[in-house]
């Protein structure tokens, strides 16, 4: 199985990151992992330029969204690990998802694999209502454009006095994602 994993948090190793690394730790299936962490990859911002209406499948830009594009195509499990700034993604992952513009503007999408998706949502402040309402709003077009299927939506409230991986609930839900995907379909 490839696992995409896009992390969004302008810093390493913190709570994002600890969370995803619970998540993939519990996949005991056999798997290929591509990280992308928005700190160490080369993402520039859409240009709108409509190129790839006329161009189908090619971007202008030359950086590392080549490489993304064809992997957040054929994986079989997408995962977008991001905290909210502001109720909402930050820059650097917003400007990997705007880039998806050039897979939304394909006529013939028979390329892009089915797969799943898990989102992990991170927040320094207390569970409030919209916390995550903007980042589910911006991945539904994301979700449909990809072909993707949600299997859970794992939210770490109040990070900045609950670190993630003192949050046993979310912790919990996590592993729970796991074992369905650790689950052969026979056995079930
Ligand atoms: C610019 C900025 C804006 C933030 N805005 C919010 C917010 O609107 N809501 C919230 O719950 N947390 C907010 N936070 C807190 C982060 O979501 C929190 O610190 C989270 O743990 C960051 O992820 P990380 O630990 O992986 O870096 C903000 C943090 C920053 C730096």
């Amino acid at each position: 199985m490839e696992i995409v994993a896009i992390v969004g948090s302008h810093r390493n190793g913190q709570n994002t990151q600890k969370a995803l690394d619970h998540f993939i730790s519990k996949i005991k299936v056999e798997h290929e992992l591509f990280e992308y962490n928005v700190n160490k990859i080369d993402v520039q911002a859409c240009i709108a330029c409509d190129h790839c209406i006329p161009h189908q499948g090619e971007c202008v830009i030359e950086d590392d969204m080549t490489e993304i594009y064809q992997k957040m195509e054929t994986c079989d499990l997408l995962i977008v690990a991001s905290p909210v700034y502001f109720s909402a993604f930050p820059s650097k992952i917003k400007a990997l998802i705007d880039r998806t513009q050039m897979i939304y503007n394909l006529k013939d999408k028979t390329a892009i694999k089915k797969k799943k998706i898990l989102i992990i949502g991170v927040g320094g402040a207390p569970y409030y209502p919209r916390q995550f309402q903007a980042v589910d709003n911006t991945l539904e077009w994301y979700k449909k454009t990809l072909s993707c299927d949600e299997i859970g939506f794992v939210q770490f409230s109040h990070t900045d006095e609950l670190p993630a991986l003192d949050n046993k609930k979310s912790l919990a839900e996590l592993e729970a994602i796991a074992d369905k995907i650790n689950t052969p379909m026979a056995k079930k």
